[in-house]
C-alpha cells in the first residue's frame, strides 16, 4: 500500500529535493520549498531514504510562489519554479557550500555568491526535445519517467527556440525520420541548428560573439546553455591568469581556449567530441590564434599518452560526472601554479577538490546561475599551489 504522511520540509538539498524527517526516516520531497508543511506520498525507497511527492500543501512555506508554467510538476525539466528567484540563488549557494563541506570535507571555504542570470525566463539557447512518434508527443521527459510530456510552450527557451519548437510540432509526422527519439537544438546569432537534421531543420553552423571572440558551433557539439552569463563566467574563470603554457581540458568548441590564447604563449586544448574539437580549431584559426593546439582525445587518454613540459595554469570544465581519477592525478603530477575548475555539478566538483586541496589552496569561488528555474548551478573554483 502507498505510504502517506505529513512532514515539514527543513531545507533544500544539493540535487534539488527537500529534506524532511518522519518516524526516524529521512524523506526526500520533490518540488518542495523550505518550511512547507505537506502531506506526501512515498514513490520509492532506497535504503533508509524515502523519496516522496507532495500530495497536498497543508501550510505553504512563506517563500513559496505559484509556479507559472502549466507543465510544472509533470515535466521533468524545471524543479525550482516554486521558489522566488532570489531564494533559488541563495539555495544554490547553500548547495555548493554543503557539497564542499560534506563531500569535499573542506574547511575555511572562502565567502562567495551565486551570480544571477540577467534573464531568468526565456534564457535557454540549447535543449534536447524528446519525441514519441507513437503517442505523437514532443517535449521533455516527465518527472521520474521516460514518458514524453507534450510541451507546446517552454517558458525557459529563448524566443527563437520556442518558435522552432512550434515549427517542429507543426511538422507532419510522416516527415519525421523513423525511429527519431530526440532532437538536439541550439540557437546562435544567425539561426537555430538541429541534430539530427530532418525536413527543413538543418544542422547549420551558427555563430555567437562573447567578449569580442567569435565562436562557431552546431547542434552536434556542446555549447553552454545560457548566453547571458558567459562573459562573466569567462572573466572569473580566467581572472588575471597569463604566462607560458596553459591546458584547457574538456575544451568544447573553445569557449575558454580563445581568450586563453591571448594571454598565454602556448595553449593545449583537449576535447573528446571530434565535432567540437574541429570547431575549436576553426574558431582559433579564424581568430588568427596560432599558438593553440586542440587534441581530439579523452583527457584520460591524453594524460596517458602525451607529455607536456611545465604548465602554468590548468582550466578544466568536465561534464557532470566530473574529472576521472587519472585526470586529477595527471593534474597533480603536472603541478601548475594555478587551477581553475569550472563545474556544472557541485557534488563531483567537491569530490575532485578533496583530492586537490592537499597540494592546492582555494583562493576564490563563484557560482553562476546558468540554469534558472532548475536546481542546477555552475561553479568556478580557483586554486593556487601551496
Ligand atoms: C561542460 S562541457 C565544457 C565545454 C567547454 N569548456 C565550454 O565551456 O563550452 C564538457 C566538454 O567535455 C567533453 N568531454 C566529455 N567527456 C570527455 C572526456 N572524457 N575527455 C575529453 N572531453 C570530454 C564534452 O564533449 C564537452 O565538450
Amino acid at each position: 500500500m502507498t505510504e502517506r504522511f505529513e512532514v515539514e520540509v527543513e531545507r533544500i538539498l544539493p540535487g534539488g529535493m527537500g529534506l524532511a524527517h518522519a518516524g526516524g526516516k529521512t524523506v526526500f520531497v520533490s518540488l518542495a520549498a523550505p518550511g512547507d508543511r505537506v502531506r506526501v506520498r512515498v514513490d520509492r525507497r532506497q535504503g533508509d531514504v524515502l523519496f516522496a511527492s507532495i500530495e497536498e500543501i497543508l501550510t505553504p512555506s512563506p517563500v513559496r510562489v505559484e509556479p507559472p508554467c502549466p507543465y510544472f510538476g509533470r515535466c521533468g525539466g524545471c524543479d525550482f519554479q516554486q521558489l522566488p528567484y532570489e531564494v533559488q540563488l541563495a539555495t544554490k549557494a547553500d548547495m555548493i557550500r554543503d557539497c564542499l563541506r560534506r563531500i569535499g570535507r573542506l574547511e575555511n571555504i572562502p565567502d562567495f555568491v551565486v551570480t544571477g542570470s540577467p534573464d531568468n525566463w526565456r534564457y535557454r539557447m540549447r535543449a534536447t526535445w524528446q519525441i514519441d512518434q507513437e503517442e505523437r508527443t514532443i517535449g521533455y521527459y516527465e518527472r521520474g519517467s521516460r514518458r514524453v510530456c507534450d510541451v507546446a510552450d517552454c517558458a525557459v527557451l529563448l524566443p527563437e527556440l520556442q518558435e522552432k519548437l512550434e515549427q517542429v510540432r507543426a511538422t507532419e509526422w510522416n516527415r519525421f525520420p523513423r525511429g527519431l527519439k530526440h532532437l538536439d537544438v541550439v540557437a546562435g546569432e544567425n539561426g537555430v541548428s538541429f541534430a539530427p537534421p530532418f525536413a527543413e531543420f538543418d544542422t547549420r553552423e551558427l555563430m555567437l560573439t562573447i567578449r569580442g571572440e567569435v565562436y562557431n558551433y552546431n547542434a552536434e557539439a556542446f555549447f553552454q546553455i545560457n548566453p547571458s552569463l558567459l562573459g562573466p563566467l569567462i572573466d572569473f574563470a580566467l581572472g588575471d591568469a597569463s604566462g607560458e603554457t596553459v591546458l584547457d581540458l574538456y575544451c568544447g568548441v573553445g569557449l575558454f581556449t580563445l581568450p586563453l590564447s591571448r594571454r598565454f604563449k602556448k595553449v593545449i586544448g583537449v576535447e573528446a567530441n571530434s565535432s567540437a574539437a574541429r570547431f575549436a580549431r576553426r574558431n582559433l584559426q579564424r581568430a588568427g590564434l596560432t599558438n593553440a593546439r586542440v587534441i581530439t582525445a579523452t583527457v584520460t587518454d591524453w594524460f596517458r599518452s602525451d607529455g607536456t613540459g611545465p604548465v602554468d595554469f590548468i582550466l578544466l570544465d568536465p561534464p557532470r560526472a566530473g574529472a576521472e581519477s587519472a585526470v586529477i592525478k595527471g593534474i597533480l603530477d603536472l603541478g601548475p601554479a594555478e587551477i581553475s575548475y569550472v563545474s556544472c555539478d557541485p557534488a563531483t566538483l567537491a569530490r575532485d577538490l578533496k583530492k586537490l586541496v592537499g597540494s592546492y589552496t582555494i583562493t576564490s569561488i563563484r557560482g553562476f546561475d546558468l540554469f534558472p528555474q532548475t536546481h542546477h548551478v555552475e561553479t568556478v573554483v580557483r586554486l593556487r599551489k601551496q
